[in-house]
């Protein structure tokens, strides 16, 4: 059984390479190193360099490896560049998934695992999010990823294969053992930028809006280690293997922290402080989002590792200083 890993050589999808490498499973990667970076990945996996819309290189994959399941990383993810180009999006997001999804009917693979995310639920309401919540994407980035839920669940029905969608909140830290983590230039995830920040990379960290109905003003998130939520993909394939049915789930700890707590953890653990500047508020950032993980601790045989903020922010710390020693990452 080989599985075809799209968007390995990023963030998650590079995590998810080395979990698969620790577990001697079978797999080979798809990525257009549009922000993946070949150095990220286990020397000996096998990366194809390619869109996952080029449909002769797809179906060369599927077909000489005979995959058996896709795990789906790859696509575009920053939520205010989906409100400027939201026609990029959904051509990157949902119109190359399409493909995907119908080269994966077309050559019989048996189970799809789906990057999705908490964009889906937009600004809502519930202090705690189920995955019944309603879906009211704020932005052009969730509406993209939603529409390829919709997909998946239609494409199960007609044509029988298994899927997970797994709707991560906010994806942070590094592999505890070193050996990858966010490399992205440019990136805009907070700790990532917080750990810049505390490293002198950036001059100071802004604050977007503080003036939201949360304890302290600022936005509040799920965090979730980057090494728990590939743990999650790993469990949901085997769930899948067994013959289980499809399956939404939330991916986070149910515990929110915001912008100042995060900001206050990274000058601790880094113990360095820098400059925090507040501004208005972004377009598109609903003021919290906490999962209810009920489901993800119910259906599938996940034991997190590393539920604790510092910890994470300590692993992201760890790989930013990596970062800055190294051209090669
Ligand atoms: N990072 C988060 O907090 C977060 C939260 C929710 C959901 N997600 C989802 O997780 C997935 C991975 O995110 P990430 O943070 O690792 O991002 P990333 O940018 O680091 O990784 C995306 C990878 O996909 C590749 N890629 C992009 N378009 C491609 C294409 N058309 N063909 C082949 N390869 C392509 C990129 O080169 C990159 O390696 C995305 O689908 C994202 O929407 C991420």
């Amino acid at each position: 059984m080989t599985i075809l890993i799209t968007g390995g050589a990023g963030y998650i999808g590079s995590h998810m390479s080395w979990l698969m490498q620790d577990n001697n499973q079978d797999a080979v990667i798809l990525d257009d190193l549009s922000t993946g970076n070949i150095n990220l990945v286990p020397r000996n996996m096998r990366l194809v360099v390619g869109d996952i819309a080029d449909e002769p290189t797809v179906e060369r994959i599927l077909r000489d490896h005979q995959i058996s399941a896709i795990i789906h990383f790859a696509g575009k993810i920053v939520v205010p560049e989906s409100i400027a180009v939201p026609l990029d999006y959904y051509r990157d997001n949902t119109s190359k998934s399409r493909t995907l999804i119908a080269l994966a009917v077309k050559h019989g693979v048996k189970h799809f695992i789906f990057s999705s995310t908490a964009a889906v639920y937009g600004d809502t309401q519930d202090p705690l999010v189920t995955e019944e919540s309603e879906k009211n994407p704020a932005s052009p980035y969730g509406r993209s990823k939603l529409m390829v839920e919709w997909m998946l669940q239609d494409a199960a029905q007609a044509h029988g294969l298994t899927y997970a969608v797994l709707r991560y909140f906010n994806v942070a830290g590094a592999d505890p053992q070193g050996r990858t983590g966010q490399s992205t230039r440019n990136a805009t995830h907070l700790i990532k930028v917080a750990c810049e920040a505390a490293l002198g990379r950036r001059p100071e960290l802004l604050v977007y809006g503080t003036d939201y109905p949360t304890a302290d003003g600022s936005c509040v998130r799920d965090y979730i280690h980057v090494a728990d939520l590939v743990d999650a993909h790993y469990q949901a394939l085997n769930y899948l293997k067994q013959g289980y049915p499809n399956t939404v789930i939330n991916c986070g700890y149910g515990r929110g922290a915001s912008v100042f707590d995060v900001i206050e953890t990274v000058k601790r653990v880094s113990g360095y402080d820098f400059p925090v500047r507040l501004v208005d508020k972004r377009a598109g950032d609903p003021t919290s989002l906490v999962a209810n993980t009920s489901k993800l601790r119910s259906t599938l045989d996940w034991v997190p590792r590393n539920d604790n903020l510092a910890t994470l922010v300590r692993h992201a710390f760890e790989w930013e200083k990596k970062l800055g020693q190294s051209s090669s990452a």
